[in-house]
C-alpha cells in the first residue's frame, strides 16, 4: 500500500492533486498570502495550475471520474475556478486586478474546452465499447438445442397401439390409483383369493374410504370400469403404468408397464382370440414367429392362456434368450369369465370375449435382446441414444 503522502489509490478526479503551499491548497489562499505580487507571479500561479488540471484531465477514464472532476473545477460553490474568483480575483491589488481576471477567464475557456472534449472522448469509447460488446456474429451457427427422443418404453406403447388400432381397437386410458373393486373384487378376485398374493401393493389410506386405495397392480381394472360406462361391442387397449411390491432385479421392478386388451361382442369366440393373439405376435416380433398357447389360470377369464411365441432370436433351436427352450412366454390371456359380466351388468348368456394382458418392458426387453429390466427405469443416456 502507498505510503507517505502518496494518494494513488484515490481516483485522481476525486483526489485532483493540486499545488499546495503549506497546508493549504494554493487556490485557498490569496495572492497575497501566496506572496504573489508581481504580473508575473500571477501569471506563474495560472500556468501552474493550468498544467495540474492538464496532467489530471488526461486520466479521467470514465464518466463517473468526469463528473467529479468537473465539479471540482467547476463546482459554483467550491470549485476550483469559484474559489480563484473568491480569493485571488476579488481581494486583488487594484494593480493586478486585470491580469488576473485575464488568467482566469482564459483558464476557464481552456477548462472548459478541455471538459468538453475529454466528454466527447469518454462518450465515444464507451459506445465502441458497448458496441463490441454486443456485437452480433452473424456468422456464428445458432444455438442448437438438443431434441429428446421417445423413450424406449414410449416407443413400444406406440407399436402396440399402432398394431392394435389397424384391428379396430381403441385405446382409452385410466387411473393408476384404484379401489380394491376395481382391482379385486370385480375382476373376480375376492378378498383372500390367493390369485391377491403376488400382487401384493401399495395400499394408501383415504378418507371416507374404509378399505384404502391401492396403486393398480395391473391394467385389467380398466376392462370394469369400460363395461360400466360403455355398452357392447367392446374393443380397447389399455397402456399404463402398474405397481407391485416387488424388489428391483434384472427382470422386476415396483412399476412397470402393461397394456390391457378387452374385446367383447355377441359373437366373439376362441378363434377370433386365437387369430388376434396370432396376428400380434408377428406384427410386433416378425412373420416367422410362431404363436403357441398354454393352459394358465387368472381369476378373470376361463379358460385362461399364457401366449407363447417361438424364439425370434434363434428361431426355435434355442439359445440364451429363450433358455435353450425354444419358446418364450410372452403374457396372459384368456376368455373372459362370464362371472366378469355379473359385475357389470353385462348378459353372460348373450356376450362373449376375450382379454389380455402385456407387460411392455418384457415386451420391449425380449424384441431388443436385453438383459437388465433396470436400464429402462435408470435413464442413462447412453442406453436412450440408442433408441433415437
Ligand atoms: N392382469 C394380469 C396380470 O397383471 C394379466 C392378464 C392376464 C390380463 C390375463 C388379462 C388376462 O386381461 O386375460 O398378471
Amino acid at each position: 500500500m502507498a505510503q507517505g503522502g502518496r494518494r494513488d489509490h484515490m481516483p485522481p478526479a476525486l483526489g485532483f492533486q493540486i499545488a499546495m503551499n503549506g497546508k493549504a491548497r494554493i487556490f485557498e489562499q490569496t495572492l497575497a498570502q501566496l506572496g504573489a505580487v508581481t504580473r508575473e507571479a500571477a501569471v506563474k500561479l495560472f500556468a501552474g495550475l493550468r498544467s495540474d488540471f492538464d496532467r489530471d484531465s488526461a486520466s479521467i477514464r470514465n464518466q463517473v471520474e468526469w463528473k467529479s472532476f468537473r465539479d471540482n473545477w467547476l463546482g459554483r460553490k467550491s470549485g476550483v475556478l469559484s474559489q480563484i474568483t473568491d480569493n485571488w480575483l476579488k481581494p486583488a491589488e487594484p494593480g493586478l486586478k486585470p491580469v488576473v481576471g485575464q488568467e482566469l477567464n482564459a483558464l476557464r475557456g481552456h477548462v472548459e474546452a478541455v471538459l468538453e472534449e475529454r466528454r466527447k472522448a469518454i462518450e465515444v469509447a464507451a459506445e465502441q465499447s458497448a458496441l463490441a460488446r454486443e456485437r452480433i456474429d452473424l456468422s456464428f451457427p445458432g444455438v442448437e438445442r438438443a431434441i429428446g427422443t421417445r423413450h424406449l418404453i414410449r416407443q413400444t406403447f406406440e407399436e402396440l397401439e399402432r398394431i392394435f388400432l389397424s384391428i379396430g381397437f381403441s385405446v382409452v386410458e385410466g387411473p393408476e390409483i384404484e379401489t380394491p373393486y376395481y382391482n379385486f373384487e370385480a375382476l373376480n378376485i375376492p378378498e383372500h383369493h390367493p390369485a391377491r398374493d403376488n400382487m401384493d401393493t401399495f395400499y394408501i389410506d383415504a378418507p371416507g374410504k374404509p378399505r384404502g386405495l391401492l396403486l393398480r397392480t395391473h391394467t385389467s381394472p380398466m376392462q370394469i370400469r369400460t363395461m360400466e360406462k360403455q355398452k357392447p361391442p367392446v374393443r380397447i387397449v389399455v397402456p399404463g403404468k402398474v405397481y407391485r411390491r416387488d424388489n428391483p432385479d434384472a427382470t422386476h421392478n415396483f412399476m412397470f408397464h402393461q397394456i390391457e386388451g378387452l374385446a367383447v361382442d355377441t359373437d366373439i369366440t376362441f378363434c377370433d382370440f386365437k387369430g388376434t393373439v396370432e396376428y400380434f405376435v408377428r406384427e410386433f416380433l416378425g412373420a416367422k414367429v410362431k404363436t403357441r398357447l398354454r393352459p394358465s389360470y387368472f381369476p378373470f377369464t376361463e379358460p385362461s392362456a399364457e401366449v407363447d411365441a417361438s424364439c425370434h432370436v434363434c428361431g426355435g433351436s434355442g439359445c440364451r434368450v429363450c433358455k435353450n427352450s425354444g419358446w418364450i412366454e410372452l403374457f396372459g390371456a384368456g376368455m373372459v369369465n362370464p362371472a366378469v359380466y355379473g359385475f357389470v351388468d353385462y348378459d353372460p348368456k348373450r356376450l362373449s370375449g376375450f382379454a389380455f394382458g402385456m407387460g411392455v418392458d418384457r415386451l420391449a426387453f425380449l424384441r431388443y435382446g436385453m438383459n437388465d429390466l433396470q436400464v429402462l427405469f435408470q435413464n442413462d443416456v447412453r442406453f436412450l441414444r440408442q433408441f433415437p
